[in-house]
């Protein structure tokens, strides 16, 4: 791992490349086995979605529910971190990897923490009493991670409940053109240092106005390697992909 912080990683010159939970198009998505392909793949970093489980523990999983990506069905918020535990997370996708299980925060952070830049998507709305910002504040102390991460939503409460809990950390506003005014203008309040727009939404006019306006950029989701060069070259300062190999030497080939 080259970089010692996200902030220096991002200021590197470099394009960095972000696997989209994991490597999505190689392994299934948001699982160990996911960030592994991604690391081998040479991705600077791996963007990943958290939500709370019934008691509490953030578990890495995209949708509100099991059904789509385990051998389970039910929504993750009434579910235990015992419960979901027990359930397949790789034989959807391959039998290669079946006995995947769904990883907690904890567990990603323990096997990547020091060799990935991370990127943690938190969906989660509050339930059961817990609160996953708060959760979130304090797995990342725990594991001393607040310089090597990058929190996005599309949530202005749960940003605003971390911009306190962790005054300094990265934040990225996560957005793309559809945004109700509801989400979009409470985050744009909010102090944040990058922008997440959905790759489409960027040119030479948006890269002008983030530039002067001192925002890192990092778009998704970039599968294309025309367009992930003519991103590099509009300087955004990374490209979250679903296939980290190719886009990597797309961007190598320049
Ligand atoms: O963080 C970028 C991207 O992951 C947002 O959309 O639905 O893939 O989590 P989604
Ligand atoms: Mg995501």
């Amino acid at each position: 791992m080259p970089y010692a912080t996200i902030t220096e990683a991002l200021n590197s010159g470099q394009t960095l490349v972000f696997g989209h939970r994991g490597a999505l198009a190689q392994a299934p998505m948001n699982t160990l086995a996911a960030f592994d392909c991604a690391l081998q793949q040479g991705a600077d970093g791996i963007e990943l979605d958290v939500q709370l489980s019934k008691d509490g523990h953030l578990v890495v999983i995209h949708d509100t529910t099991v059904d789509a990506t385990t051998d389970g069905r039910g929504h993750v918020a009434e579910l235990t971190l015992a419960e979901l535990k027990q359930l397949d997370a790789g034989a959807w996708f391959s039998a290669d990897y079946k006995g995947e299980r769904i990883p907690t925060l904890d567990d990603v952070f323990d096997a990547f923490g020091d060799k990935l830049l991370i990127n943690v998507e938190i969906k989660s709305s509050p339930a059961w009493g817990y609160r996953a910002d708060k959760v979130l504040a304090e797995c990342v102390r725990r594991h001393g991670m607040s310089e090597r991460l990058i929190v996005s939503s599309f949530d202005p409460a749960l940003m605003g409940g971390l911009r306190q809990m962790m005054p300094t950390a990265m934040l990225g506003f996560l957005y793309q053109p559809d945004m109700p005014a509801s989400h979009y203008l409470p985050l744009k309040r909010l102090w944040h240092q990058a922008r997440h727009p959905r790759q489409d939404m960027v040119d030479q006019g948006y890269m002008n106005w983030a530039r002067a306006q001192r925002y890192f950029v990092n778009v998704w989701t970039v599968n294309d390697g025309a367009r992930a060069l003519e991103l590099s070259r509009l300087g955004v300062n990374a490209i979250i992909t679903d296939e980290p190999a190719a886009i990597i030497g797309a961007l190598e080939k320049c």
